[in-house]
């Protein structure tokens, strides 16, 4: 077996109701000024106002950045960052999805004297050095973001670009799934399916596949594909709440160190000039990068479908036992009822060639793909998804 690494965050909390952890775990990181980063959605559900109060009750003066929205752009992030500056927080809490963490996390590696500037940091390893301390509290079952040491930020109008270091894993996740238990269906649905997605590209890995990557990423996927549909439609169901946040954590820690590739590469053009939600993206182009993907990793897939225990009437080959896999869960992103073309989300088949040229920029995720993509076949690819 060939040599590897593995990171991830060093410290966990999870259970419903663990939330209130997050008092004693700013004191252990001897935080005071705590800057919580959030969006207008968290707020109206209602989820900053208790976290707010335990953190007054223990005595902490608490700030509020309540300006993230989705994809973040690097300007809302400055403006995060500025306000972490000016109110000389000593501790930064990022409070919601992916996004709210991932700008959670730029702006704990930011808000410090002799910081590098954002220009300077996308890319994998440019970041130079640690931050403030940060508290990661997810409330979507998605990203896994809060096991991560990566965020994605949108850069002039429409790029979505990759920050990747070391420094950014968070110092302490707090995962309650208990505040997942408000998140509407469509989002449940996304999110898990973008969990699913880091599962799956994690175990194809090109270069970074590693074993405990693959264990993480097998029993994620028997989680989230077990669990979505209750997760969908009796979202208020604990149990399956609970598996599906701790699915997404489990496949973050797996791609965290065995990056996704094609699915994500293709995936984010979608988010960046059309705003489609990140999940969602993933799930319009998931099975038709799978199929094109099969002449490589029909071996990896077909251990999924074991995994998953598919039934397998016939499926005496890898090549069906890959197909099966991908049948499976087309037919599970219909149940929970995901858009399944690009038609459908507004696209318009002129765009497919605009896509193609900016999904080929995703360089650092498509050396991650089991199969070369080249650029017919993203054209190719985008055609299928329409
Ligand atoms: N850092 C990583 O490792 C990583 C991995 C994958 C994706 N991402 C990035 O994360 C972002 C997507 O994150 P996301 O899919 O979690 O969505 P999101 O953070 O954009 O949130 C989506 C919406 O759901 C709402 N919401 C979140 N939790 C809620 C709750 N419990 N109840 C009600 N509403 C709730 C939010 O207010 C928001 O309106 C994208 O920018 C994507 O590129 C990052
Ligand atoms: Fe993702």
């Amino acid at each position: 077996m060939s040599s590897f690494t593995f990171q991830t965050a060093p410290v966990v909390h999870f259970g419903a109701g663990c939330i209130a952890q997050l008092p004693g775990q700013i004191e252990a990181l001897c935080g005071s000024r705590p800057l919580i980063v959030t969006d207008k959605g968290i707020m109206n559900a209602g989820l900053i106002a208790p976290v707010q109060k335990a953190l007054t009750d223990a005595g902490l003066a608490v700030e509020i950045f309540d300006q993230v929205v989705a994809d973040p752009p690097e300007a809302v992030v400055q403006n995060a960052i500025d306000m972490a500056k000016q109110t000389r927080a000593d501790i930064i809490i990022g409070l919601g999805g992916g996004s709210s963490l991932d700008t959670a996390k730029v702006v704990a590696a930011l808000a410090i004297n002799g910081a590098q500037s954002m220009a300077d940091i996308y890319g994998v390893a440019a970041l130079d050095k640690g931050g403030l301390p940060t508290i990661l509290v997810p409330t979507t079952s998605g990203t896994g973001s809060e096991v991560t040491a990566i965020s994605i930020i949108t850069t002039g109008e429409t790029t979505k670009a990759g920050i990747v270091s070391p420094h950014l894993y968070a110092d302490a996740a707090i995962l309650d799934p208990a505040l997942t238990l408000g998140l509407p269906p469509d989002v449940t649905a996304a999110t898990g399916i973008d969990a699913m997605v880091h599962a799956i590209e994690a175990y194809t890995g090109r270069h970074a596949k590693n074993p405990i990557s693959d264990m993480l990423a097998i029993e994620a996927l028997k989680l989230l594909t077990n669990n979505i549909e209750t997760a969908c439609f009796d979202g208020a169901n604990m149990t399956a709440r609970e598996a599906m946040l701790r699915g997404s954590m489990l496949a973050g820690q797996a791609f965290a160190n065995s990056p996704v590739g094609a699915i994500h590469a293709l995936a984010y053009p979608l988010g960046g000039i059309y705003h489609i939600p990140h999940g969602l993206s993933n799930a319009l182009v998931m099975p038709h990068i799978m199929q094109f993907n099969l002449t490589t990793a029909a071996p990896h897939y077909a251990e999924l479908a074991d995994a998953l225990g598919i039934p397998q009437g016939g499926a005496d080959t890898p090549e069906r036992k890959a197909q099966q896999l991908i049948d499976f869960l087309e037919d599970l992103a219909v149940k929970v009822k995901a858009p399944r073309r690009l038609r459908e989300v507004g696209i318009d088949s002129s765009a497919l060639p605009e896509l193609a040229d900016a999904a080929m920029l995703q360089t650092r995720l498509l050396v991650n793909n089991p199969r070369e993509v080249t650029l017919e076949d993203a054209q190719r690819i985008y055609a299928d998804a329409w």
